[in-house]
C-alpha cells in the first residue's frame, strides 16, 4: 500500500491556499507529549456471546473492559490503561483510542485480534475559503435547477448525518416549518448541555461533538465553545487566531446547501451534526481520526441514512485510515458514505477518500458568473468578484506589483504573495496593488492591501491555477484574473513607469455556456492508494455555491470580516459533496432497500459527461476534462432516480477486493465482525464489479486483460444494447455479450469488456474511454481507464 505522500504533500503546500508550511513546522513541537493511537480491533459481533442475554449497555461496558485488559497486558497495569484510553469503540467498530508511547504501541499492534494501531492523525477541511457573498438585496434564491435538495423535498424520513466542525442551529437552513415529527426509527440525541442555546428541531434532529483526540493534542483545558456541536466558525465573539481559522471545517458550508434547498421548495429531508473539527490551536489540526472515528460509531448507531465528511488528509492505508474504517463499517450497516475528493487539484494524484466503498465527490461550475473587467494598456480583460465596493470615479489608478511594494527585508516572492504584514503603506497608499495567488487565503490578500491602504486589488493566478478564476467576497475593490492576462499585465507593469489601471463593477450573469467546467483546485486521480479503481467518482457543483449565512460571521469567514450578510457564496469539494448526499438520500428515500453501492452505481451511470453546450466538460484550462477530474461526470439526479440497470456489490465483495490488494485474511475476518475467507481463487481486480472500469498494467503482447461485470436490472423488462462510445487511444475494447435482455426487474446478466493492446505507447500514462448500454429510455454509461505496463 505504498503511497506517493511525496507528490501530495507538494501539492498541497503548493496548492492549498493555507498555511500549510506553518503547521508543518510548529506541528511536531506538538508531538512533545505522549501521542494518541488508534487501536482498530475491526467489527463488533452483532450476535456473538452476548447474544441476546445481557443489555447493549452491558455489552458495552464489556467490550469496554476487554480493551482496558487488552493494554493493561501491555503495559502492565489496567489502571494505565484506564488512563491512557480516552475512546472506546464498542457499538459497532471494535477498538480504543490510547496516549501511548511508539514502542507501547508497536507491543500492542503484536497482540492477537488486533487489525492496526495507527496514529491519530490530524486532518483539515476541504473548503477553499473562497467566502464570496450576495448582498442581503440580492437573495437571488438560484437554486441549481439540478439542486439534488430541491427534489430532495420528496425525500421525507430521509436523514443525512455531517461530520464537520459543527453547525448554526439558527440558520434558515434549519427552518423545520413544513416538516412532520421526527422518525420514530430516530435514536440520536442534541447534546446542548454546555450550550443551551442550541436547539434541535424536527429538521436538525441531532447533534453531536467529538473532542477527546483533539483535547489530547492541544493539551490544554477544553471550554464550553468546545463542547457544543455549535459552529465556533459563525461566533463573532470566538477568537482563533487569524489564518489558523482556515483549518476550520466551516460547518455554513453544509448549513448553506440545506439553505438552498429550503428556498427551492420544502426539503423534508432530515440533517445530524457530528462535529469532528475545532479552531486549530497552536499549530494543531482541526480533526483528528479518534473523534472522526467515534462520530461514525455514533452515527451508525443513531440510525441515519447517509454520512456526508468533507474532511481529509493524504490518501492511506485503508486499514489506517480512520475515514475509510468508519465508511465501511457504515456502508454494512447499509449506509451511503459520500466524501469530497479534497480540493488539493490540479495536481494529479491529488484526490483523497479514496476507498471502494466510499462516494468520492469533485467540485466543478455552475452557469452563473461574477464578471468585472480591468482595464490596463488599452487593454480590457474579463475576470471574477464579489466586491461589494468598487472603485470611484473613472480615473485611472496607477498600479503596483506587490513584489515591489514590500516593507523592507521582507522577500519580494512572499511580497507578491500579499501576506500578512508584507506591504509597505508608503508603497501602495492608494495605489491598485497587483497579487499572486497561492500561499495565504485569496481574501486575506485583499485584507493586507486594504490593510497597508491600497485602493483596490488585482489578484493574477499563477501558472499552476491557470484559468481558474473565482469571485470573491473581498473587503475592498478587487478583479481575480487568469495567469495569461496576469502574465500580461505584470509584463506591462514591469516595463512602464507609472502603470495605471481601472477595475469595472461586477455584474452576475447566468446562463454562462459551458459549464460546468471543473473547478482547477478539484483534487485529480490517479488514485494513489489503489489504482485499480476510478477516484474521484462523480462532479457536482462547488463554485460560488449561494447559501443562506448565519449572520453571526463576516462572509469570508476571517476575523476581521465585520460584515454581516444573510446570503453568501461559498467555493470547494466541501460544496459538491453534500449536494451528491442529498441525491444519495432521494435515491434511498425511492428505493429503500437499495444497497449503498447500488446507490452509488445510479449516481455515477446516469452522470453526464457534456456541458451545457452539448460538448464534453472542460477543465479550467479548457482542455476536456478527463476521467481523473470528474469522475463518471456530472451528478444528473433525475435519471440517477431511475438508472435502469445497476451494478452492486455486497460488503464481501469489498472485503474480496481488499484481499486481492494484500490485505490480510485475518484482519478482514475482524473486520467483518464474522467468519470470512478470501476467496481461494483470488478475485482479479478487474473483476471488481465497479460502475467505473479501470484496465491498469496492461500487458502489451499476450492474451487480451478481461473485466467481467454484473449489472441487475431495476427497470422493467427490456433488451439493453452495448456501444463502446468512446474507445482509449491504442487500445481495442470489445463488449461481450453486445445485448443483454432482462425479462423481468430484478434479473442479474454478466459481461464482459476485452481490452486489446493495438498500440501500447499513447495509453502508457493512462487514456480513456466509455462504454454505455442503453434500451432507448436509459443510458447506463460506464467511464474506462486504461493504462499500458511499462515496456
Ligand atoms: C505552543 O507550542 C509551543 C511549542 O511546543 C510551546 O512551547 C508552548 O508552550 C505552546 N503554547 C501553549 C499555550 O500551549
Ligand atoms: C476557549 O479555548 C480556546 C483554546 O484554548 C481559547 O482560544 C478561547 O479563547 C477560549 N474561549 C473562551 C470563551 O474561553
Ligand atoms: C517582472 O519583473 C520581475 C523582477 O524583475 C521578474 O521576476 C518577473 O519575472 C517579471 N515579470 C514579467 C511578467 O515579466
Ligand atoms: C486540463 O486538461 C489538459 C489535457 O488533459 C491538461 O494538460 C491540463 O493540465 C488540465 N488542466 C487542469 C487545470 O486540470
Ligand atoms: C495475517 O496476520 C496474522 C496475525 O497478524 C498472521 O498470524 C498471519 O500469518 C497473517 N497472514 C498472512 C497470510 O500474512
Amino acid at each position: 500500500m505504498v503511497i506517493t505522500t511525496a507528490m501530495s504533500a507538494r501539492s498541497m503546500s503548493t496548492r492549498l491556499e493555507l498555511l500549510v508550511v506553518f503547521v508543518f513546522i510548529v506541528a511536531p513541537a506538538l508531538a512533545a507529549t505522549k501521542p494518541s493511537y488508534i487501536v482498530y480491533l475491526g467489527g463488533r459481533h452483532s450476535h456473538g456471546d452476548d447474544g441476546g442475554v445481557i443489555s447493549l449497555e452491558e455489552a458495552h461496558r464489556t467490550a469496554a473492559e476487554s480493551h482496558y485488559d487488552l493494554l493493561g497486558s501491555v503495559l502492565g497495569d489496567r489502571e494505565k490503561a484506564r488512563d491512557a484510553i480516552f475512546y472506546s469503540y464498542t457499538k459497532n467498530i471494535n477498538g480504543f483510542a490510547a496516549r501511548l508511547e511508539a514502542e507501547e504501541a508497536a507491543a500492542v499492534a503484536e497482540r492477537p485480534g488486533v487489525v492496526s494501531v495507527f496514529p491519530d492523525r490530524g486532518r483539515r477541511m476541504h473548503t477553499t475559503r473562497s467566502w464570496q457573498f450576495l448582498g442581503l438585496e440580492r437573495p437571488d434564491g438560484s437554486v441549481p435547477p439540478w439542486s439534488p435538495w430541491e427534489a430532495a423535498r420528496y425525500g421525507q424520513h430521509i436523514i443525512i448525518g455531517n461530520l464537520d466542525s459543527g453547525v448554526w442551529p439558527e440558520s434558515l437552513s434549519f427552518n423545520d416549518r413544513e416538516l412532520g415529527p421526527i422518525p420514530n426509527y430516530w435514536k440520536g440525541a442534541c447534546r446542548n448541555e454546555h450550550d443551551k442555546t442550541f436547539k434541535c428541531n424536527s429538521k436538525l434532529i441531532g447533534a453531536r461533538y467529538f473532542n477527546n483526540g483533539y483535547a489530547k493534542v492541544i493539551g490544554v483545558p477544553l471550554n464550553d465553545t468546545h463542547k457544543t456541536p455549535r459552529d465556533g466558525n459563525g461566533h463573532g465573539t470566538l477568537h482563533v487566531g487569524h489564518r489558523r481559522r482556515f483549518w476550520l471545517c466551516a460547518a455554513p458550508r453544509r448549513s448553506a446547501s440545506s439553505a438552498a434547498s429550503a428556498r427551492g421548495g420544502s426539503p423534508r429531508a432530515r440533517v445530524a451534526a457530528y462535529r469532528v473539527c475545532y479552531p486549530p490551536f497552536n499549530g494543531s489540526d482541526a480533526c483528528y481520526d479518534s473523534d472522526i472515528l467515534a462520530a461514525f460509531e455514533a452515527a451508525i448507531a443513531d440510525g441515519v441514512h447517509v454520512i456526508s465528511a468533507s474532511v481529509g488528509a493524504d490518501p492511506n492505508d485503508y486499514l489506517e485510515d480512520a475515514i475509510a474504517i468508519g465508511a465501511l463499517h457504515a456502508v454494512k450497516a447499509g449506509i451511503t458514505v459520500v466524501c469530497s475528493a479534497s480540493n488539493f487539484g490540479p495536481d494529479p494524484g491529488t484526490v483523497t477518500n479514496v476507498a471502494p466503498w466510499i462516494l468520492t465527490v469533485a467540485a466543478s461550475t455552475m452557469d452563473r458568473a461574477f464578471p468585472a473587467h480591468l482595464v490596463f494598456n488599452r487593454n480590457r480583460v474579463e475576470g471574477q468578484s464579489l466586491s461589494p465596493t468598487w472603485l470611484r470615479g473613472k480615473t485611472f489608478y496607477t498600479m503596483i506589483s506587490a513584489a515591489n511594494a514590500a516593507v523592507p527585508g521582507y522577500p519580494p516572492a512572499d511580497a507578491l504573495l500579499c501576506e500578512l504584514g508584507a506591504l509597505d503603506g508608503k508603497k501602495v497608499m492608494g495605489k491598485i496593488v497587483v497579487c499572486m495567488r497561492g500561499g495565504n487565503p485569496r481574501v486575506e490578500k485583499g485584507e493586507e492591501v486594504s490593510r497597508a491602504g491600497g485602493a483596490a486589488m488585482i489578484l493574477v493566478n499563477d501558472e499552476a491555477s491557470g484559468n481558474d478564476v473565482i469571485a470573491d467576497a473581498h473587503v475592498l475593490p478587487a478583479v481575480h484574473i487568469n495567469h495569461a492576462d496576469g502574465h500580461a499585465l505584470l509584463a506591462y507593469i514591469n516595463s512602464t513607469k507609472g502603470a495605471k489601471a481601472f477595475i469595472t463593477r461586477a455584474k452576475t450573469v447566468v446562463g454562462v455556456k459551458p459549464a460546468p467546467v471543473m473547478a482547477a483546485f478539484s483534487s485529480q486521480g490517479p488514485n494513489t492508494v489503489n489504482p485499480e479503481i476510478l477516484k474521484p467518482d462523480v462532479t457536482a457543483p462547488g463554485v460560488s455555491v449561494i447559501a443562506a449565512w448565519s449572520g453571526a460571521a463576516g462572509p469570508t469567514g476571517l476575523p476581521y470580516d465585520q460584515r454581516r450578510v444573510a446570503f453568501n457564496a461559498q467555493s470547494g469539494t466541501s460544496m459538491s459533496c453534500p449536494q451528491v448526499s442529498g441525491v444519495a438520500g432521494l435515491i434511498k428515500t425511492l428505493h429503500p432497500d437499495w444497497s449503498p453501492a447500488a446507490i452509488k452505481s445510479a449516481i455515477m451511470t446516469t452522470a453526464t459527461e457534456l456541458g451545457n453546450d452539448m460538448r464534453p466538460i472542460m477543465n479550467s484550462s479548457m482542455s476536456p476534462a478527463t476521467p481523473f477530474s470528474c469522475g463518471a461526470g456530472h451528478v444528473f439526479p433525475h435519471r440517477a432516480m431511475d438508472p435502469g440497470l445497476v451494478y452492486d456489490l455486497t460488503v464481501d465483495d469489498h472485503l474480496s477486493f481488499l484481499c486481492t490488494i494484500g490485505y490480510n485474511a485475518t484482519a478482514l475476518a475482524l473486520f467483518n465482525g464474522a467468519p470470512f475467507r478470501c476467496p481461494d481463487d483470488p478475485l482479479d481486480p478487474l473483476d471488481f464489479n465497479y460502475p467505473s472500469i479501470t484496465a491498469f498494467d496492461l500487458a502489451p503482447a499476450g492474451p487480451p486483460a478481461t473485466a467481467r461485470r454484473r449489472v441487475r436490472n431495476v427497470g422493467p423488462p427490456a433488451t439493453y444494447t452495448a456501444a463502446v462510445v468512446r474507445e482509449p487511444e491504442g487500445v481495442q475494447v470489445t463488449v461481450t455479450p453486445t445485448t443483454l435482455t432482462f425479462e423481468s426487474t430484478g434479473e442479474v446478466r454478466t459481461f464482459w469488456v476485452k481490452f486489446a493492446v493495438r498500440d501500447p505507447a499513447p495509453a502508457a500514462n493512462y487514456a480513456f474511454g466509455a462504454i454505455v448500454w442503453s434500451d432507448g429510455n436509459h443510458q447506463v454509461r460506464s467511464p474506462i481507464v486504461v493504462k499500458t505496463q511499462e515496456s
